[in-house]
């Protein structure tokens, strides 16, 4: 579940319908920031087209280009918190000039519940037609539509991985935010066994 969040690039691909965009999207590698806690990632597409999901809210004209920000923080244990979103393309939404912006504030919290289970809770906040409840009705039903998609997706390749408990991922160079990340879990793995060791309860990782 960490490594889906952690690339976005599969959103053209799995989620055409809702989240997705043009296959350019993909091709637009994030920016990669190590935190104390956890990766920071940015990433900016300009000129592309809009998702599905978000285009239909929009007051741009019809087949207008966009462009396209998606910045978030992933932190340990496994809470994502994002700025996302579209402005026309050209608009200056780089410099977070949001004028007739479609944005979103998401926010999920990956809560495991057994060995290859997990809970998973989500908000995703508009700030747009928000006097307009069946909206955000729509807008919950398309993100859940898309996490549906990632749950089969997730679910497969675990059947597949399990078929081969000896089987190792190699990471490619566009696996980073996946790298960086899980260095910084296995930091924190090593504090909390030391304090483990020491007899205490909890841990930190400096
Ligand atoms: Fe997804």
């Amino acid at each position: 579940m960490i490594f889906n969040l952690l690339d976005f690039s599969h959103l053209p691909f799995l989620h055409p319908t809702t989240v997705g965009g043009s296959a350019d999207y993909a091709a637009v590698l994030p920016k990669v920031e190590r935190k104390e806690r956890g990766v920071r990632l940015t990433k900016w597409v300009p000129n592309t087209e809009p998702p599905p999901y978000s285009a239909k809210y929009s007051d741009y004209p019809a087949g207008a280009r966009v462009d396209r920000w998606m910045y978030y923080d992933f932190l340990v244990p496994g809470v994502l918190l994002m700025d996302s979103g579209m402005t026309p393309a050209g608009a200056g939404g780089q410099d977070k000039h949001r004028e007739n912006a479609i944005a979103f504030r998401g926010c999920q919290a990956l809560t495991p519940e057994t060995e290859d289970s997990t809970h998973y809770f989500f908000a995703h906040p508009h700030n747009f037609l928000i006097d307009r409840p069946e909206v955000t009705k729509d807008i919950h039903a398309g993100i859940v539509h898309a996490f549906e998609e990632d749950r089969d997706m997730i679910t497969s390749q675990q059947e597949n991985l399990a078929q081969d408990p000896e089987f190792k991922m190699v990471p490619l160079s566009v696996d980073a935010a996946l790298s960086q990340f899980r260095w910084v879990v296995d930091r924190f793995i090593e504090a909390e066994q030391q304090t483990e060791g020491k007899g205490g309860a909890s841990a930190t990782v400096v």
